[in-house]
């Protein structure tokens, strides 16, 4: 159950190195229930690390997870998924010899009598997702394989918004979308918001985070360096904290705790 008086999402003191690699330093991050935060930072910065720290890929070296108040310890992509969050990774996670049906419908896949699966369900499943999101893709029997880059972050959008989960990452949903595209994906951002979930997307493109975002978290280095209510903020503000021409806000005793 979500709990609009517990973060979604919190992150305190979260440090990660790849051998000589200090990918992340001192990271502090929530996001609440029914709130679209972004979070941007320059190439290398540490945003898929943390991500990927949330998601159970890479365990943090310090710091700790609390997914809607829980802490995760030792965890992996099952459990996190049974903790409630969908993820759309960079380096997007889809089965290239399989169809977009397949694909949207991976980690639940609809069986006759448990054991026979069920394609024609499945192909009718995943037409309707992507109607209800007004993706429009041709024939869901599609190899991924032969779809463009485009189409690929589309699909992968929608398997994890069909998996109806309180908590949604998103890594740079935008990157390979078309002007309509990415207002689309917008449109999709603002209606899970509108269904009381936490959306967290990480993106380079400022004027999609200005558009959409409610909150805007910075990484620096390894750094989580401030984060602002976009109504607050200007891009001029952004920028500067994510090229270091202005000061890390002084990091708090304890984790920060309050609502948005
Ligand atoms: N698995 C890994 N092994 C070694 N180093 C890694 C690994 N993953 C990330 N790094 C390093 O950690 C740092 C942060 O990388 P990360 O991918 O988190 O950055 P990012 O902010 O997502 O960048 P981008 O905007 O380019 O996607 C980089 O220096 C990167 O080379
Ligand atoms: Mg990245």
């Amino acid at each position: 159950m979500t709990d609009q008086h517990t973060p979604a999402l919190q992150l305190s003191g979260i440090a990660k190195s790849f051998g000589s690699v200090r990918a992340l330093e001192h990271v502090d991050f929530s996001a609440w229930p029914g709130e679209i935060h972004a979070i941007v930072g320059d190439n290398g910065a540490g945003k898929s690390t943390m991500l990927k720290i949330v998601t159970g890929i890479h365990d943090a070296d310090a710091g700790e997870v609390r997914v809607n108040g829980s802490v995760e310890s030792s965890h992996n992509a099952k459990t996190v998924q049974d903790l409630g969050v969908a993820v759309v990774y960079q380096d997007l996670a889809l089965v290239e010899c399989l169809d977009i049906a397949q694909n949207l419908s991976l980690g639940n896949l609809p069986r006759r009598w448990g054991i026979i699966l069920d394609r024609q369900r499945m192909a009718r499943d995943a037409a309707k997702v992507l109607s209800d999101l007004k993706v429009r893709v041709g024939d869901v029997h599609t190899p991924v394989g032969l779809l463009s880059g485009g189409q690929r972050q589309i699909i992968a959008i929608a398997r994890a918004v069909r998996m109806d989960k309180p908590l949604i990452l998103l890594d740079e949903p935008t990157a390979a979308l078309g002007v309509q595209e990415s207002a689309r994906v917008g449109t999709i951002m603002r209606e899970l918001r509108a269904a009381g979930k936490a959306v967290v997307c990480i993106s380079h493109d400022l004027e999609f985070v200005f558009a959409h975002a409610d909150r805007i978290t910075v990484l620096r280095l390894g750094n989580s360096v401030g984060t602002r209510r976009t109504a607050d903020t200007t891009r001029d503000e952004i920028v500067g904290l994510i090229t270091g021409a202005f000061p890390a806000d002084g990091r708090p005793a304890r984790a920060q705790k309050e609502a948005p």
